[in-house]
Order: C-alpha cells, then sequence, then structure tokens
C-alpha cells in the first residue's frame, strides 16, 4: 500500500535523470528517493521504439515493487513514447517534457526555441507537437549522452561536440534560447554556458521537480518525517556515480546498488 513514506522513483538509461534527483532534494528534502540508471544499455536515444519500451517496462516494474508513489521519466527520450505504456500501470507517471513545455509556452513565451536532444527525441517530433506554435529548431546528437555517462568527461572534447551541434541550429535560426532536451545534458550545462554566454540553456528537470511536488501535495503524499534515505540501482558501473554526483553536487545516497536481472 502507497503511504506518505513510500519512495519516489526517478528513472533514466543512465546518470542524466540525477540532474531530477538534484531538484527533488532541494525542493522536497524529507522524502525518500530510488533512483534507477540503466547505465549497461545507455544510449537509449540510439535505439529502436520496441528496444526502449522494453527496457522502460523493466525499470518501471522494478520501481512499482519498490512501492513508489509516483515514477519521474527523467528522460527524455523514454517520455517521448511512455503514453504507450503508461496505462499499463497503476502509478502516477511524470514525464521531463510536459512540465517544461508549459513552461515555455505559458512562462517564458517564445516564439520559437532550439532542441538539442538525442536522435531519438528530436526525430520522434514529441517537442514541435508540445509546442504547438512554437517553432522548434532541434539537432540531434548521437554521441553526447553518451560521453557525459561515461563519467570521463573531457571538456575540450565535449566544447567541441557542443559547438558544432549548437552552430547547426543558429545556422538555420538565431535562437536566444535553447532546450537541453536530453538530462545528461545539464550536467555539463556550464560548458554550454561557456560557449554560448549569450543564450538561455534550459534545464527541464526543475519544472520536472516541480510537477513531482504538485502532484503529491494533491494526493496529500508529501512525507513528513525528517528521517530519509536515497538508494540508487544501476545495471552498470556505480564509480562512475560519484563523479557525477560530485559533479552536480547532490546529497550522496546511503547504498549503490549492482542491478542485475
Ligand atoms: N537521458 C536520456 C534523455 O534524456 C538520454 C540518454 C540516452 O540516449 O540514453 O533523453
Amino acid at each position: 500500500m502507497i503511504t506518505k513514506n513510500s519512495p519516489i522513483g526517478v528513472l533514466d538509461s543512465g546518470v542524466g535523470g540525477l540532474t531530477t534527483v538534484k531538484e527533488l532534494q532541494r525542493l522536497l528534502p524529507k522524502e525518500n528517493i530510488i533512483y534507477f540508471g540503466d547505465n549497461k544499455n545507455v544510449p537509449y536515444g540510439n535505439k529502436s521504439q520496441e528496444e526502449i519500451i522494453s527496457l522502460t517496462r523493466r525499470m518501471i516494474e522494478f520501481l512499482i515493487s519498490q512501492n513508489v508513489k509516483v515514477i519521474g521519466v527523467a528522460c527524455n527520450t523514454i517520455s517521448t513514447i511512455i503514453d504507450l505504456i503508461s496505462d499499463d500501470y497503476d502509478v502516477k507517471i511524470i514525464k521531463v517534457i510536459d512540465p517544461v513545455v508549459d513552461n515555455i509556452r505559458n512562462v517564458l513565451r517564445k516564439e520559437k526555441v532550439g532542441l538539442i536532444a538525442t536522435n531519438f527525441t528530436v526525430n520522434s517530433g514529441y517537442y514541435d507537437k508540445m509546442l504547438g506554435d512554437i517553432k522548434v529548431y532541434g539537432k540531434g546528437s548521437g554521441e553526447l549522452a553518451a560521453i557525459v555517462d561515461s563519467g570521463k568527461i573531457d571538456r575540450i572534447e565535449v566544447k567541441e561536440i557542443i559547438r558544432t551541434h549548437v552552430n547547426s541550429i543558429l545556422e538555420k535560426e538565431s535562437v536566444d534560447t535553447v532546450i537541453l532536451g536530453c538530462t545528461h545534458y545539464p550536467i555539463v550545462k556550464d560548458i554550454f554556458e561557456e560557449c554560448y554566454p549569450e543564450i538561455n540553456f534550459i534545464n527541464p528537470a526543475f519544472q520536472q521537480a516541480e510537477a513531482m511536488k504538485e502532484y503529491l501535495e494533491e494526493k496529500q503524499w508529501l512525507k513528513e518525517e525528517e528521517s530519509k534515505a536515497f538508494k540508487v540501482y544501476t545495471t552498470g558501473d556505480e564509480d562512475k556515480y560519484h563523479t557525477i554526483m560530485g559533479m552536480l553536487q547532490l546529497e550522496l545516497p546511503q547504498e549503490i546498488i549492482q542491478y542485475n536481472d
């Protein structure tokens, strides 16, 4: 049975969803969090829809077995297809894309935006569909998520990749706002900003965490006790979590657990 003390679940193909965990820790400091990163199979952005669905089901079913009260899909790639399977589960699933789209439409009120994301996300047209009249200039990257996920971030190499991608957006249209439409990218947001100080790079994790908070408030499921636990399950290598968590300045987990089928 779900109670206020049930944990919040967050999932991603790898370490990218930690950007959402960071915002959750800030907004909801009393909550228990269980994170699932499928690092063994990253990047999802170069896989087929069928593969992404089957890998995602495994993560959702694991989090449900941990009695989570809500699941944050902290992965843009998965968020583009999650509606195809979310009705199969009773738990509330909150995507990373829809809350940021609301913000761009209703708060920022942009007429055009750039989007840098995985090839799968860009090709899905999901942001374009959700943003309606707002023109989206997208560029997919086949390599950036995997480089960030490796935890071995060579700033010069990453700068080169960022410049190539963002320039290709700017060649199409001059935009002052670019959505970091892959949760791995805000981990290197400072490199984006160093390359393009005049552009506002949007990190959708903030709005996703807000949406999760609103849902829990509505259900009256906010945890009240102070004691809390943060656990990470990964199908990959736990060492990189220390590196990335250090970069994001996260509150560290009590445990990082190797997940095997
Ligand atoms: N973090 C995921 C996203 O937001 C993608 C990384 C991947 O390709 O697996 O799209």
